[in-house]
């Protein structure tokens, strides 16, 4: 199986981003580890993008490809219906990933347009919630 792992805006900057939030490992590490987890489990592809639009067509794709996905959204978690109604027309079973616990946190990070969209939610739990959403998807 396919799994495409999405990351938001501002995710690129992982490692020396408000590491007390969000940890020290890079995006490279996450994907180096989920990688080696992944094993010949399933087929990885990651894609990172600042741009809403490009995530959009991102989660086209995979919803084409009948890639099941890892989304980590970032701020458009809490803004972007374009991504919601991308994520529902797809079809494609997501998981909405966050590493710090978004509602231990600011107001404005409780809501999140793309949680009734996906299979399931999994925050707080570091570069770990993205190993706990590929063990979700592939038990099914
Ligand atoms: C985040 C939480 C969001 O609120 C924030 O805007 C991010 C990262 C997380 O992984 O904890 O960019 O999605």
């Amino acid at each position: 199986s396919t799994i495409v792992v999405l990351n938001g805006p501002n995710l690129n900057l992982l490692g020396t981003r408000e590491p007390g939030i969000y940890g020290a490992k890079t995006l490279a590490d996450i994907e180096r580890d989920l990688r080696a987890r992944a094993g010949t489990r399933a087929e990885l592809v990651f894609r990172q993008s600042n741009i809403e639009g490009e995530l959009v067509s991102f989660v086209q794709e995979a919803g084409l490809a009948g890639a099941g996905v890892i989304i980590n959204a970032g701020a458009y978690t809490h803004t972007s219906i374009a991504l919601a109604d991308a994520i529902k027309a797809s079809k494609a079973v997501a998981i909405e990933v966050h590493l710090s616990n978004v509602h231990a946190r600011e107001s404005f990070r409780h809501h999140s347009y793309l949680s009734p969209v996906c299979r399931g939610v999994i925050a707080g739990f570091g570069d770990r919630s993205y190993h706990l959403a590929l063990e979700a998807l592939l038990e099914g």
